[in-house]
């Protein structure tokens, strides 16, 4: 894919939508005469400074300052790895089908290199996060990957308020969140603008938490104090607290979601009991060193108590979760699952009803 051929992207004020043009120099402005509203450094737009979502975005500035990436640089070789590493990275690879061609929306994305992998899939990537350290962080970590020679011209990082997002109607294929819905505190605004900027028959895929009864008893009980502990330790931002007490999503929530944002196709896939138990517990209390002995255990439980009783589909805590926007041809609305399993769980989708 040569740059020449890259669709530029379409900006527009996250707030009021009204189209932005670029500058000679790069900055955004609006209107006649021309406006000024978004500087480029280093070709990073700070979208989220316009949207005044304050108080999270300090936090996470605070959070990436104190904390830069792990372990970079990165190989391609790496990222396939990871995606491997563990069934809810694989159901979450699986789910977001072929992404050729395809123009994929990051979002809440941090410092996360994993998701670079999508650019080796053919994928061209928007790459955000509410903290503008994050995203500097992030693109340093790319520029000195052996990706960005063959990739550079196929990714851009941005700093973006999920809740106000700067991007044209239907401009996008796919819109990807791991571990950021359970963030925002108000999933109405969110979904509406998810459901503009993709295109008919485009896509979203989530990674969060799914409500589990038993979870929710391990961390009101034997669980709390060290939990409390962790959150003195290292912060946490209202919103995750919130999520925190609240437990995960459920399927009627989600279901709720779809109806109320006219998306077809409700993907509701849980995995992880005891392996997500046991990597949480024991990084909470630093024994990081017995994970090599403790996972292939948990992970051994968890799939014979799968295979004897259903039981991550029933109790999993991780959720891969989403839903395809309407091609505008389809009948009338409903939610639809996917019939064809005993338990409903998993949604198999066509890609002629993908967008193009
Ligand atoms: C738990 S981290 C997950 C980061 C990354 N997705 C990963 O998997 O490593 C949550 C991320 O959501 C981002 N975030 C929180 N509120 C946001 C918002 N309103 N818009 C965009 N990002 C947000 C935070 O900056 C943070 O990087």
């Amino acid at each position: 894919m040569s740059p020449e051929r890259l669709t530029p992207t379409i900006f527009v004020h996250p707030t009021t939508k009204e189209a932005l043009f670029r500058a000679a120099g790069g900055a955004l402005v609006l209107g006649t005469p021309p406006r000024p509203i978004c500087d480029s450094k280093q070709e990073v737009y700070d979208f989220a400074a316009l949207t005044g979502n304050n108080g999270d975005r300090l936090h996470y500035d605070d959070v990436y300052a104190r904390k830069p990436p792990r372990n970079p640089p990165v190989s391609e070789g790496d990222l396939a790895r990871q995606w491997q590493a563990s069934p809810d990275l694989q159901q979450l690879l699986a789910s977001l089908g072929d992404l050729e061609g395809r123009t994929v929306l990051l979002l809440g994305n941090g410092v996360s290199p994993r998701e670079f992998h999508f650019l080796s899939r053919g994928a061209r990537c928007i790459y955000t996060d509410l903290s503008l350290a994050a995203l500097h962080a992030a693109r340093n970590v790319f520029l000195t990957s052996d990706l960005a020679r063959r990739f550079g011209n196929r990714i851009e990082f941005h700093a973006v308020d999920a809740l106000h997002l700067p991007f044209a109607d239907a401009s996008v294929d796919l819109v990807y969140g791991r571990a950021l819905v359970h963030h925002l505190n108000n999933l109405g605004l969110f979904f509406s603008e998810v459901a503009r900027v993709l295109k008919p028959g485009g896509r979203c895929r989530f990674l969060d938490d799914a409500y589990c009864p038993a979870w929710q008893l391990l961390k009101r009980t034997i669980l709390r104090p060290l939990q409390q502990h962790t959150h003195r330790r290292h912060g946490i931002s209202p919103a995750d607290l919130r999520a925190t007490q609240k437990g995960g999503f459920t399927r009627p929530e989600i279901e709720q979601l779809a109806r109320d944002h006219g998306f077809r196709e409700v993907l509701f896939e849980r995995s992880l009991f005891f392996e997500y138990f046991c990597t949480r517990g024991t990084l909470k209390l630093g024994g990081q060193f017995l994970l090599p002995v403790l996972l292939p255990l948990c992970r051994g439980v968890d799939a014979v108590l799968e295979r004897y009783c259903g039981f991550t589909h029933r109790h999993g805590v991780r959720l891969v979760w989403g839903f395809r926007k309407e091609t505008g041809r389809e009948g009338p609305m409903g939610v639809e699952r996917d019939r064809t399993t005993d338990r409903g769980n998993h949604v198999h989708f066509s890609d002629n009803a993908g967008s193009g």
